[in-house]
């Protein structure tokens, strides 16, 4: 007897092969997958022809516990996750207090045993003086550097200080790349002290070279230790074609859907619920980020899931809070690109499942293969249905994508062989498990 049996899928098979058939699973892994699976299973889905895919690793989310619980917590935003088919989340450390050091990590670990119902992993965040946590608390997914400041009060700007932390450990680090010193140059130069409700003077202040620069300090630094480097949620053409021109074997970058679906046209209708850091850009750096994925220049996507509340978002700039709410859009807003003919199914799964989990070093997901977790995302390809704020599952309520139609909305969600999200509801008691990290 399986203990899950899905029956009459479309299952994306490693390397984008489609088969027409059924995928069984006991205790947590895949344990068959053929056209058709004999026995029965304790519950049994009928996809109806849906497609069944791993579940999407979003590796870049803010989940604002502990300290923001007001805008999103561990169990809110899981919940947000498994609804958009994200089975494994990678949570950012600009909480309050701040993820970096082991008692803060044990925190965090233990809350979310107890309620996130996707699964979990935290980055370790970078200030400037636990060099000694960053390179010793577990499980740490990566250490996180803030290079310019956004949400929170994490921050790390200095050469020296990191020159220090490049120079010391083997751990992957994950930059937020803008540089500090133009950011408050360019406050200084075009908002004063002044404020405005014109909040694309946001793209203006935070421009390309602000990513530019501190892009190409932390390319120097990983060259120099040959230190591991992730570059978080590239946002310009200039980043791309640097990168291109040459990107070490220890680099890799991500994109997110933010910058490749939205641009600053967008303010003039959305205000300040699309202001993030690193702003959204100008139409052709989308084109750009989409050539740099097309490429392999870029390597994964994440979301970046950044949520606060509108009122919030609607102080005027510069009280306007930076981040939007990302976690249960990115795999529909994917997938209808993927039926524009933006980009094709082999590197969604690329981008969005086996990517990440090579990535981060995550054994045994992000592929439908026996033995593999069964974590799992069983989509509908067809049907059309819009975003709207009163659906959305994180706490904030709202998405910067409401009104657009997609497709490849998520029908069940099955995290570690359990249903845990089916036909619009989360099932009481299916929880996640802690992520491991291999070195
Ligand atoms: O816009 C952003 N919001 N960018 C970040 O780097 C942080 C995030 C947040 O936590 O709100």
């Amino acid at each position: 007897m399986h203990d899950l049996l899905i029956r009459n899928a479309v299952i994306a098979l490693p390397g984008g092969t489609l088969l027409e058939g059924d995928l069984a699973c006991t205790q947590g892994r895949i344990t068959a997958i053929a056209s058709q699976i004999t026995g029965d299973g304790r519950e049994e889905i009928d996809a109806e022809g849906k497609l069944l895919m791993p579940g999407v690793i979003d590796p870049q989310v803010h989940f604002r516990e502990p300290g923001g619980t007001d805008k999103e917590d561990l169990a809110s935003g899981s919940r947000a996750a498994v609804r958009g088919g994200v089975t494994s989340f990678l949570e950012m450390p600009n909480c309050n207090p701040a993820t970096i050091d082991q008692e803060q990590m044990d925190w965090k670990i233990s809350r979310g045993r107890a309620t996130s119902v996707a699964n979990f992993g935290f980055f370790i965040g970078a200030t400037v003086d636990n060099l000694e946590s960053l390179n010793n608390v577990h499980p740490a997914c990566g250490i996180k550097i803030f290079m310019g400041s956004s949400t929170g009060s994490l921050l790390v700007n200095e050469e020296k200080d990191l020159d220090r932390i490049f120079g010391n450990g083997e751990r992957l680090i994950a930059v937020h790349a803008e540089d500090e010193t133009r950011i408050r140059e360019r406050t200084a130069q075009l908002l004063g002290d002044e404020e405005t409700r014109d909040y694309a003077i946001h793209s203006l202040i935070r421009d390309a070279q602000t990513a530019l620069i501190a892009t190409e300090r932390a390319l120097h630094l990983s060259g120099k230790y040959g230190r591991r480097l992730h570059i978080l949620h590239l946002s310009t053409a200039e980043e791309v074609a640097r990168l291109r021109a040459g990107k070490a074997d220890q680099v890799t970058c991500e994109v997110l859907p933010n910058h490749l679906f939205l641009n600053t046209d967008d303010y003039a209708v959305l205000g300040s619920r699309v202001q993030m850091n690193p702003p959204i850009r100008d139409p052709q750096n989308a084109e750009a980020l989409w050539a740099g994925l097309h490429d392999g220049v870029i390597d994964i996507v994440a979301t970046d899931h950044a949520p606060h509340l509108l009122a919030d978002k609607e102080k005027a700039y510069p009280r306007s809070p930076s981040g939007m709410p990302g976690v249960e859009t990115s795999l529909p807003l994917m997938m209808t690109a993927m039926r524009e003919g933006r980009c094709t199914l082999t590197q969604i799964l690329r981008w969005m499942c086996s990517g990440p989990a090579e990535l981060y070093k995550i054994a045994n997901k992000g592929k439908l293969i026996e033995g593999f977790d069964a974590d799992l995302a069983l989509i509908d390809i067809d049907g059309y249905k819009p975003v709207r704020d009163e659906e959305v599952f994180s706490r904030t309520g709202w998405s910067p994508f409401s009104g657009r139609s997609l497709t490849g909305w998520p029908t069940h969600t099955i995290v570690g062989g359990r249903v845990v999200f089916e036909n619009g509801n989360v099932r009481p008691g299916v929880f996640g498990q802690p992520l491991s990290f291999g070195s």
